[in-house]
């Protein structure tokens, strides 16, 4: 969750304002598009205190984080309807990644935003599996 808040890959989305609705001091009229995108919110100290430390323990207490504000998959009646399966690969991946290979990157971990995130080197990595060594 917190590779999610700090790199999202999805930069987020439009949505069509059902009514006006005021906000941050701007009135934004029915039927405007509007552009939400995650790290606005993935980024902002008053919800995430030192938004550009790497620290997985902040997700430890859920209640501490407020509701909508981890919008990685979106959020409301919308939200990504592969939340649940995505996380579970990645969890499954990883698992395996870790109990059956050792590895190593092979390039720097630098990555661009085009706007989805993305390595600039390839991830090229090397893998040995565990019960060959
Ligand atoms: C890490 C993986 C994924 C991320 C970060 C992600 C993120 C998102 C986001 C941000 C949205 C927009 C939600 C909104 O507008 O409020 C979305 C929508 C959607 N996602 Fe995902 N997603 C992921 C994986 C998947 C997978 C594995 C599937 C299908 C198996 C999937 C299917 C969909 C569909 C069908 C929608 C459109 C939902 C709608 O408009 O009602 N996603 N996803």
């Amino acid at each position: 969750m917190e590779t999610l808040r700090m790199v999202p890959p999805a930069f987020g989305n439009f949505k069509k304002a059902l009514k006006d609705i005021e906000y941050g001091g701007y009135l934004i009229l029915k039927g405007w598009q509007i552009l939400w995108t995650s790290p606005m919110t993935h980024m902002d100290n008053s919800i995430f205190p030192e938004p550009s430390k790497f620290d997985p323990s902040r997700f430890e207490n859920q209640s501490s984080i407020p509701p909508y504000s981890f919008i990685a998959f979106g959020g409301g009646p919308r939200i990504c309807p592969g939340y649940e399966f995505a996380r579970l690969e990645t969890l499954v991946t990883i698992h395996y990644l870790v109990t059956q290979f050792t590895w190593k990157l092979c390039a720097d971990n630098s990555f661009s935003r085009d706007p989805t995130p993305t390595p600039t080197q390839g991830l090229p990595i090397k893998l040995v599996p565990r019960k060959l060594r």
